[in-house]
């Protein structure tokens, strides 16, 4: 999604925005530009592609040199990619960078056209905020702010300049993020903390129509109507470093090696006494008792993670769980109501269609539990509860890290939902604790272990064009999200299937030599995933199984097998998802794709 960031200070405002769209690139993006304020005057520069396209453009044609400005990386949504529609966007004398959607922009368009506003040259929702800002504009930049937000519908974050108002800079937000950054006699503003880490951590949430001002080197904040407030001042505790590559050739690998790190972090401080507590969420048992059903609402990887919660919840707790698409929900009018939970799992807390649900619930009795990576994201600030993870900045648009520390989280949840509802003893719940504390150097030992299969494994998928991954129980929805990882950023059409229901349809796909990828932890279930694999196998595939250590299963029952560490059963989704994340990893590697930024994809999904 698009990336907004804003400078005033003493340093080189170019370079200080270059660097900071950096750190937004994982968003993703297909144009960038900046807007500077050069000797009183505002000059832009803008280009289609990445920023290196941009930063090459404005060598040959003269970079803006000056203290305060504002600069953008667009996701196109209205207009394609192109110089033209890039941002910034202007009116006669207001400039703008937007991250969001205006709904109403071809009203307002109207109603600037009927005004004799007609110089439009872009295909974008941000140009005409921009002529409806000059519109509105009468010397007064508050006013205009003002008389816009009444006017435009939709999702944004502003970054404003006024031609007339030479080193200063406002912004806005209304759905979409935006934090201010403070440093030493300098000021940010940024979609997201990493594009400022490099100069502070100090930093302040700007809330629903807040309006800040950057000038002179510091942020001042007022509301619509001028009202002067006052904002606490917040210190991140991302360093720079961590939101780097760290030695590794890309992020996603490095994100996979911190995983052990990620959830040691996440589970470790929700253990009071050997059980889980999850009371610092505003989780109780309590609360836990009165739940009838839960529902887990989440988009893409997030919603695999619900998959896995679904089955452990269920298994332990004995309570229904439903796990829906935030796309779907949201618009079938969901039977939810009171003794109802639902929980919305988001890395970023921004996706459009997720906050959409919570938002929707919150109309309801149901209680709503946001489980939410990004601190003060949207999600997170209006459940009634939440549960952050802590898997640090999260940089590959493939999530790898942010999946594994929703899993445990799941099983917190599932624990002491078990143990509050009396449906696990005291003893049962201290062991499954245990054995989630061991998880760390669990993962570690898996990454370590398998890596070399992994790696010579994915040699022989590259040249596939299609595959499918297979599992039965817990193994299913895992390979749901071994599934989505090797198609995101291998490009190679997979699907996974529930094992036993290959037969009935899908089966007549197999051809020879096409991978087949089984996962087969439950031991319960084994002997069944077994016969699959052997009907597979039998029609010509290329199959590759992966099972715990002790499994079963002869070196002749598969092409390749990919043994890992055997603990507890219902715990194997966090160890079984190592192997199929460098698989995905080192398919992508080899076909020399953009591992980090896959094609066509985005970090942070904030439309719809
Ligand atoms: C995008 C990302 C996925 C992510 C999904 C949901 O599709 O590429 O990695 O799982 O959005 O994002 P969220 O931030 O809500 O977890």
């Amino acid at each position: 999604m698009c990336g907004i960031v804003g400078y005033v200070g003493p340093r080189d405002c170019t370079d200080v925005l270059i660097s900071a769209l950096a750190k937004l690139e994982y968003r993703g993006y297909d144009s960038a530009g900046i807007a500077v304020f050069e000797n009183g005057k505002i000059e832009v520069a803008k280009s289609k592609g990445r920023l290196s396209d941009l930063v090459e453009k404005m060598e040959k044609e003269g970079k803006p040199q000056g203290h305060a400005g504002i600069g953008h990386t667009r996701w196109a949504t209205h207009g394609e990619p192109s110089d033209i529609n890039s941002h910034p966007h202007s009116g006669r004398r207001v400039t703008i960078v937007h991250n969001g959607i205006i709904e109403n922009y071809k009203q307002i368009k109207q109603f600037l056209i009927d005004n004799e506003r007609t110089e439009f040259l872009s295909d974008t929702d941000t140009e005409v905020v921009a002529q409806l800002l000059d519109f509105y504009y009468n010397g007064d930049p508050i006013r205009a702010i003002r008389r816009t937000l009444h006017e435009v519908r939709g999702s944004f974050a502003l970054g404003i300049v006024f031609a007339d108002r030479p080193e200063t800079i406002y912004a806005v937000r209304r759905e979409s993020p935006l934090i201010v950054g403070q440093g030493k006699g300098e000021a940010f503003i940024a979609s997201d903390v990493p594009a400022i880490l490099k100069y502070t951590k100090d930093y302040y949430l700007l809330e629903h129509n807040e309006i800040v001002i950057l000038k002179n080197g510091s942020a001042s904040f007022c509301t619509m109507h001028g009202r002067v407030i006052d904002k606490e001042l917040k210190t991140a505790d991302w360093d720079e470093d961590s939101a780097e590559k760290g030695g590794y050739p890309h992020f996603m690998i490095k994100e996979i090696h911190e995983q052990p790190t990620a959830v040691k972090m996440t589970v470790t401080p929700r253990i009071e006494d050997g059980l889980p507590d999850l009371s610092e969420c505003g989780i109780t048992p309590e609360t836990l008792k009165d739940i009838n059903n839960v529902f887990i609402v989440a988009c893409g990887t997030a919603m695999h993670a619900g998959m896995v919660g679904k089955y452990v919840i269920e298994k332990l707790a004995r309570v229904s769980v439903t796990v829906d698409i935030a796309s779907e929900f949201r618009y079938r009018n969901p039977l939810i109501g009171k003794g109802d939970l639902v929980i919305i799992i988001s890395q970023s807390g921004e996706t459009a269609d997720s906050k959409a649900v919570l938002r929707l619930v919150k109309e309801t009795e149901a209680k709503t539990l946001a489980i939410v990576n990004v601190k003060g994201s949207s999600i997170a600030r209006e459940a009634d509860m939440v549960i952050y993870t802590h898997a640090g900045p999260e940089i590959a648009v493939a999530s790898t890290k942010a999946y594994m520390v929703q899993l445990a989280v799941m099983y917190l949840f599932a624990f002491e939902l078990a143990y509050a509802k009396g449906r696990i003893d005291e003893a049962k719940c201290r062991d499954l604790t245990d054995q989630l504390i061991k998880m760390p150097a669990i993962i570690e030992k898996t990454v370590n272990s398998v890596v070399d299969d992994c790696q010579y494994i994915s040699t022989k998928l590259i040249s596939t064009s299609s595959l499918l991954y297979i599992g039965r129980g817990l193994d299913y929805a895992l390979s749901m999200e071994g599934s989505l990882k090797l198609k995101e950023i291998s490009y190679i059409h997979s699907e996974s299937y529930a094992a036993g229901e290959l037969k009935h349809g899908t089966i007549s796909l197999i051809t020879e030599g096409m991978p087949v990828i089984a996962v087969a932890t439950q031991n319960t279930l084994l002997e069944k995933t077994i016969s699959n694999i052997e009907e597979v196998k039998a029609r010509g595939a290329m199959t590759v199984v992966i099972c715990d250590e002790e499994a079963d299963i002869g070196e002749e029952a598969a092409d390749y097998l990919i043994r890992i560490p055997k603990i507890a059963e219902m715990l194997m989704p966090m160890v079984a998802t190592v192997p199929m994340q460098l698989l995905a990893y080192y398919t992508s590697v080899n076909k020399g794709n953009d591992v980090d930024r896959p094609r066509n994809l985005a970090k942070s999904v904030t439309v719809e």
